[in-house]
C-alpha cells in the first residue's frame, strides 16, 4: 500500500470521517477549516451547561443499524425522539400531520373520520389537471385547512417565494399518520448525543497523524495546497473551488439569533415551527429539550431561525437542487474530472446535496472505500 499525503479542506462530518479513516491507514492527513472551530454545521457548545446547537436542530437518525453503529463509537446516544409542534397565530398543532393533528383542527376521532374530511376537502377543489403550482400540489394531497395552516406561510418564508410561484414538484409527498402518534422521522435508530456532537468530530481527529488548523481558508493559499499535496478532499462549496467559472450555483442560507433567557423551561419543547406568514422567523428551537432539561435550572438558550437568500459570503446551508442547478453541478463535476482528477469532492457542499449526517457518513465511508480498497 502506498501511504499519501492528504489534504482535507472542511472539519465537518464528512472530512472528519475521512481523515480518520485515511489515519488509521497509516496515511499523513492535514485537515484546514476556516471556522474557528471544528465541526462544521453539527458543530455544539455548551452555554450554561446546555448543548447548543450553532447551527440548527441536529437530530440523529437513521435506517442503517451499521452507521449508528458506527457513530455510536464515538458518543452515548439518548434516546430522543423528535416530535416538532406548530404554532399557528397562537394555535398549537402537532407534526408530522397525524391524529393529534387531525382531532385538534377539526374534531375527528376516529383514522377513518380524519381521511373523510380530507377527502371532503380535496373533492371541493375540483381538481382536474395536473398540480401547476405548490399550492395546488399541496391542496390536493392534504386539503385545504392543512395547507393553510401548517404549509403555506411555513414554506413561503423558507423559500423567500409565493406559494402559486413555486413549482409543484417541491413537495412530491407530504407524510400524512392516520396514528397518534408524534414522531417525525421513520428511522428505527434516534437520538442526540448526550454530551453534544463536537466531541464526535473531537475523537475523529485524535490521531497522531492527523493535523488540524482552524481559521484556515483554503483559498487565501490555494495554489501552495494544490502543490504540496498530492491528493486533496474538498468539502466546500465546488463552484467557489472552479471560481464560479461556469456560473454559480444556488443556495439558501439562514440567520441564527441566540439568546439566554432567565427562566427554566421557555416553550416545552425543543422545536416548535411557526407556520403562519406574519412571523418573520420559521422555527425557535429550546436547547435543553434535546437533553431532556439538561443544564442551568434557572436559564435556558433559545435560538430563532430565519430563512435568508443566499449571497456570496453567506453560509450556504441548503443547496438548491432543482433541474438547472442539478446540470450545472454536473458541468463543474465534469470540469472537476478533466483538469483535477486528485482533488476529491465530498460533503454536502462538495457534492451539492442535501445529505442528513447518517447520509454524509455513508458517502464519506464510501470514498473511503473507492480510495483505500474495502
Ligand atoms: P459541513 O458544512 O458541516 O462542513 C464543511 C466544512 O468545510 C465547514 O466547517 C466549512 O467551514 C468548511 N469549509 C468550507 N469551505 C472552506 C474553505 N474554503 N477552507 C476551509 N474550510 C472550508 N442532519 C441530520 O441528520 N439531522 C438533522 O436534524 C439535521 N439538521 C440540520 C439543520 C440545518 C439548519 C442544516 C444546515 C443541516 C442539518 N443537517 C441535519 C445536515 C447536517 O448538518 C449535514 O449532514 C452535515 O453537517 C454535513 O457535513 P459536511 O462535512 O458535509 O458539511
Amino acid at each position: 500500500v502506498k501511504l499519501m499525503e492528504y489534504l482535507v479542506v472542511g472539519s465537518g462530518l464528512f472530512g472528519a470521517v475521512f481523515a480518520n479513516e485515511a489515519a488509521k491507514r497509516g496515511n499523513h492527513v492535514t485537515v484546514i477549516e476556516k471556522r474557528d472551530h471544528i465541526g462544521g454545521n453539527i458543530y455544539t457548545k455548551p452555554i450554561e451547561g446546555i448543548q447548543v446547537h450553532m447551527y440548527g436542530a441536529h437530530i440523529f437518525h437513521t435506517r442503517s443499524k451499521k452507521i449508528w453503529d458506527y457513530v455510536n463509537q464515538f458518543a452515548q446516544f439518548n434516546n430522543y425522539i423528535n416530535s416538532p409542534i406548530a404554532n399557528y397565530h397562537g394555535e398549537i398543532y402537532n407534526l408530522p400531520f397525524n391524529m393529534n393533528t387531525f382531532n385538534k383542527l377539526w374534531g375527528v376521532i376516529t383514522p377513518a373520520q380524519a381521511q373523510a374530511k380530507i377527502e371532503e376537502q380535496r373533492a371541493e377543489l375540483n381538481l382536474m389537471k395536473p398540480p401547476k403550482n405548490l399550492e395546488e400540489q399541496a391542496k390536493s394531497l392534504v386539503g385545504t385547512d392543512v395547507y393553510k395552516k401548517l404549509i403555506k406561510g411555513y414554506t413561503e418564508k423558507q423559500w423567500g417565494a409565493k406559494a402559486t410561484e413555486l413549482p409543484a414538484f417541491i413537495i412530491r409527498r407530504i407524510p400524512v399518520r392516520f396514528t397518534y402518534d408524534n414522531n417525525y422521522f421513520n428511522d428505527p435508530y434516534q437520538g442526540i448525543p448526550i454530551g453534544g456532537y463536537t466531541q464526535i468530530i473531537e475523537q475523529l481527529l485524535d490521531n497522531k497523524l492527523i493535523d488540524v488548523r482552524t481559521e484556515t481558508d483554503f483559498f487565501a493559499d490555494r495554489a501552495n495546497y494544490l502543490k504540496d499535496y498530492p491528493r486533496v478532499v474538498f468539502t466546500g462549496m465546488i463552484d467557489q473551488f472552479f471560481d464560479y467559472e461556469l456560473g454559480e450555483l444556488s443556495y439558501r442560507s439562514l440567520r441564527f439569533e441566540t439568546e439566554i433567557k432567565d427562566v427554566d423551561n421557555y416553550q416545552g419543547n425543543a422545536v416548535v415551527n411557526y407556520t403562519d406568514a406574519e412571523t418573520p422567523y420559521t422555527r425557535i428551537i429550546e436547547h435543553k429539550h434535546f437533553e431532556f432539561g439538561a443544564g442551568n435550572k434557572h436559564k435556558t438558550v433559545i435560538t430563532r431561525e430565519y430563512p435568508k437568500t443566499w449571497q456570496r459570503g453567506d453560509e450556504p446551508y441548503y443547496p438548491i437542487n432543482d433541474s438547472v442547478n442539478k446540470q450545472l453541478y454536473a458541468r463543474y463535476l465534469n470540469l472537476a474530472r478533466k483538469t483535477c482528477p486528485d482533488v476529491l469532492f465530498g460533503g454536502r457542499l462538495g457534492l451539492y446535496r442535501y445529505y442528513d449526517m447518517d447520509q454524509t457518513i455513508m458517502a464519506a465511508l464510501e470514498l473511503v472505500a473507492h480510495e483505500f480498497g474495502r
